[in-house]
């Protein structure tokens, strides 16, 4: 029976009998081949790729630097496991990315994905603090593995029936400024709660770490002020404990700048990086100083596939491109287009509350009125099927799925914004 259905030619009816239902889905949509920044369907309907595999293919499908450096590796080396040998791509691609960050941040330990990343941020913070408390924000997304998870608080379904969580864990408010009166009022009230924390739940000096998205993802594309983000510093520095960003979402030029966290001026002590570094292929990456993963300790941690040779040829290709064409400017320069594009249909459509965001990360939130700041996940969940069925891909976010989020690739062109805003326009119209 199961070979029948693995033969027949309707792949979307193989994939429901045989692939999880565990996994939500944002369409129910088959695509057979992605083209720069279209995907296509199997009756040759093309879409404008918005979504980017979750922000992940930054440059587009088939980038053709990309492509080659994935074959010529492939060709030579595919896997070997870090354990058991060094290899150059992996090498290479570590020393290059060290170099996109700020001192003291320059030791690399590969991965394979973002919640892989944060389970070793983790393990990293406890072992060599010695300290069990870990604080995370509400409304964040950290992955789902069992450590992750704890730190996420974006869907009652990612925890519900998973308890206990991984003990030791709190979660702190997260300046809202859309709902708290502006980025001053918003950064000062999640300060104070963290104070409050420190005072009554947990001492600062048993905190081992302090877990932020500098711009909050799967929560709704709320950036943390500068303010905000500087106050962690501050408290961090006070208190010994290791600041973490996790820039799996709103890292790699994302926002217009390499980091989210260059925004504040600040210099997190652990960076969590995923998602878009090889354009699709899973790569993930921890940087730290040297001092603490030395401090860390030989094989306290390790990997079979992190820094695959393959992953990371095309990871070095990815940042080539990223710095010849100047994309981290492209970003900002798209970003500053669309996000003035979003406003104006923003003025006369009064079920949208707030357009905010750096950069290409851009989050457009629906709500029933703009009095009640009710969200209203409904409208944008009609939104979003409107755009597919008119040709754009955009997914939805938001602890309510009330978020609209904007994460085209880096190397957008200015006619794709304004054909993605003229779809836009119209399903805002129709849906
Ligand atoms: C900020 C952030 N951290 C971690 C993760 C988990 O990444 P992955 O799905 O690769 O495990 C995500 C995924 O969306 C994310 O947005």
């Amino acid at each position: 029976m199961a070979e029948a259905i693995a033969s027949s030619n309707d792949f979307v009816e193989v994939a429901r009998q045989h692939m999880s239902p565990v996994l939500g889905r944002y369409f129910e949509r088959a695509f057979v081949r992605g083209d720069g920044h279209y995907l296509y369907g199997p009756d040759g309907e093309s879409y404008l790729d918005f979504a980017c595999g979750i922000a992940t293919t930054i440059l587009g499908h088939r980038h053709p630097a990309v492509t080659a450096a994935i074959r010529d590796q492939a060709d030579s080396l595919v896997h070997l496991c870090n354990a058991v040998g060094y290899v150059e791509p992996t090498a290479r691609f570590a020393a290059a990315l060290a170099d996109t960050l700020p001192d003291p941040l320059d030791t690399v330990f590969f991965s394979n994905s973002g919640a892989e990343v944060v389970e070793g941020a983790l393990k990293l913070a406890r072992r060599v603090s010695g300290r069990p408390g870990i604080v995370a924000f509400k409304g964040g997304f950290h992955g789902r593995t069992m450590g992750a998870v704890a730190l996420t608080s974006t869907s009652l379904n990612y925890r519900a029936g998973y308890e206990p969580m991984l003990p030791g864990v709190y979660i702190a408010p997260y300046p809202d400024s859309y709902r708290e009166g502006g980025e001053e009022a918003a950064s000062w009230k999640a300060l104070q709660a963290l104070d409050s924390l420190f005072a009554s739940e947990i001492p600062a000096r048993s905190v081992a770490a302090v877990i932020v998205e500098p711009v909050q993802g799967e929560g709704g594309y709320r950036p943390a002020p500068a303010a905000f983000l500087k106050g962690l510093r501050q408290v961090c520095d006070e208190n010994g404990i290791l600041l973490v960003a996790d820039e799996v979402q709103c890292g790699y030029g994302r926002t217009g700048a390499m980091w989210a966290f260059e925004w504040a001026g600040i210099v997190p002590d652990v960076v969590c990086i995923a998602k878009g570094i090889a354009n699709g292929l899973p790569l993930a990456a921890l940087v730290t100083s040297r001092d603490l993963q030395l401090r860390w300790g030989v094989a306290a941690h390790g990997t079979t596939f992190g820094g695959n040779p393959v992953s990371c040829a095309a990871a070095l290709a990815v940042l080539t491109a990223i710095r010849e064409q100047d994309l981290i400017a492209n970003a900002a320069a798209r970003g500053a287009e669309l996000k003035s594009g979003l406003d104006r249909l923003a003025a006369s459509d009064p079920t949208i509350g707030d357009v905010r965001g750096p950069g290409l990360m851009i989050g457009v939130e629906f709500v029933v009125t703009r009095e009640s700041q009710k969200p209203d996940g409904g409208r944008c969940e009609r939104v979003m099927q409107k755009c597919a069925d008119l040709g754009l891909l955009i997914l939805n976010c938001g602890v309510e799925h009330q978020v609209i989020r904007w994460i085209p690739p880096l190397d957008v062109t200015s006619g794709e914004i304004q054909t993605a805003l003229g779809i836009f326009e119209q399903a805002l119209a129709e849906a």
